[in-house]
C-alpha cells in the first residue's frame, strides 16, 4: 500500500446506465501532468484491486476527478460505480503516461481525438493554461454511439468559456467537435471518416493534417487507435514516447 493513499469519495455523477464520474480528495503530495493516468485501488473481500484510470481534472485542481465506465460483470466497475459520497478509494502515488504535451514536437495546432471515455486525459489537457501557450489552437474530438455519452459536453461549451481564470483563452483556442454514430446529431460519423474524406477539415474551416504543423493525441478503443494510428502513419506521422517526441502519441482508454 505504500504506492497508494487513501481517499474521500466527494461527489459521483451517473451519465448514463453505462458511463460515471466522480470526484475524491487529493493528496497535497500528489503532483500531475495533464494527460496522466495513475492507479484506482478499491478493497474487495480483503484484497486490493487495481485499475489505470486518466486523471479528468486539471493539475492545479482541489481534487481528483476520474470518468469511468460501468461493466455490469466487470470485477472492478461492478464495484466502483456504487461508490458514495464518504466511501474511500486507494489513488496511485505515481502517475505516468504519453499524452503529455513534452512527447510532441513543437507544432501549431494540437488535435485531442477521443472516444468514450478516451475523453478523460484531455479533460485535464484542456484546462491546462499552459498547454495553450505552445499552440495556436487546441482541437479536441470526442465521438460516442449516443448523444447521451457524451459527457461533460455542457461543462465544454456552456461553463469552461467562462471560467474565471482560462475563460478567455478557451474563447480564443478551442474548438470542440463532438460527433456520434449511432443517431442523429449535428455531427455524425467516426472520427477516423471525418479525416479521411476530409469532411473534419472542411467543417471546422481548419486546413487538412501535416505533420509539419499538426500534433496528435489519441485516446480511445483499440480499433479507432488502430484505424488512426495507421491513417497518421501513411501520412508520414511518426509516433512519440516518453524517450523520444513525436508527431503524435497513443493512450487506450482503461477498461475495467
Ligand atoms: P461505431 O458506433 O461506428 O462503432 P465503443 O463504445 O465501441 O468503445 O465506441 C466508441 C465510439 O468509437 C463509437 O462511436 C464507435 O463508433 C467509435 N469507433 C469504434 N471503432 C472505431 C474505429 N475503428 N475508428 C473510429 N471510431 C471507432
Amino acid at each position: 500500500m505504500s504506492n497508494l493513499t487513501q481517499q474521500t469519495i466527494l461527489s459521483v455523477h451517473h451519465w448514463t446506465n453505462t458511463l460515471f464520474s466522480f470526484t475524491c480528495t487529493r493528496d497535497l503530495g500528489f503532483r500531475f501532468e495533464s494527460g496522466q493516468f495513475t492507479m484506482i485501488g478499491l478493497e474487495v473481500n480483503n484484497k486490493l484491486l487495481l485499475r489505470a484510470y486518466s486523471l479528468a481534472s486539471a493539475n492545479y485542481e482541489e481534487n481528483l476527478e476520474f470518468l469511468s465506465v460501468k461493466v455490469q460483470d466487470g470485477p472492478f466497475t461492478s464495484r466502483l460505480q456504487h461508490l458514495k459520497i464518504g466511501d474511500k478509494v486507494y489513488i496511485g502515488k505515481k502517475p505516468t503516461g504519453t499524452l503529455v504535451v513534452d512527447n510532441l514536437l513543437p507544432g501549431k495546432t494540437l488535435w485531442l481525438l477521443s472516444t468514450g471515455t478516451g475523453l478523460a486525459p484531455f479533460l485535464s489537457i484542456i484546462k491546462d493554461w499552459e498547454i495553450y501557450d505552445r499552440y495556436d489552437k487546441i482541437v479536441l474530438t470526442h465521438t460516442c454511439r449516443f448523444v447521451n455519452e457524451l459527457a461533460y459536453k455542457e461543462y465544454i461549451t456552456l461553463h469552461l468559456p467562462m471560467h474565471e481564470h482560462i475563460g478567455e483563452i478557451i474563447r480564443e483556442k478551442l474548438i470542440y467537435f463532438p460527433t456520434v454514430t449511432r443517431e442523429p446529431f449535428q455531427n455524425r460519423g467516426r472520427i477516423t471518416e471525418l479525416m479521411e474524406t476530409g469532411r473534419l477539415f472542411t467543417l471546422l474551416g481548419i486546413a487538412p493534417f501535416s505533420s509539419e504543423n499538426n500534433r496528435i493525441m489519441l485516446c480511445g478503443s483499440p480499433n479507432m487507435l488502430r484505424d488512426a494510428r495507421k491513417l497518421l502513419n501513411g501520412l508520414g506521422f511518426l509516433e512519440g514516447s516518453n524517450s523520444v517526441p513525436g508527431h503524435y502519441v497513443v493512450e487506450k482508454a482503461f477498461v475495467g
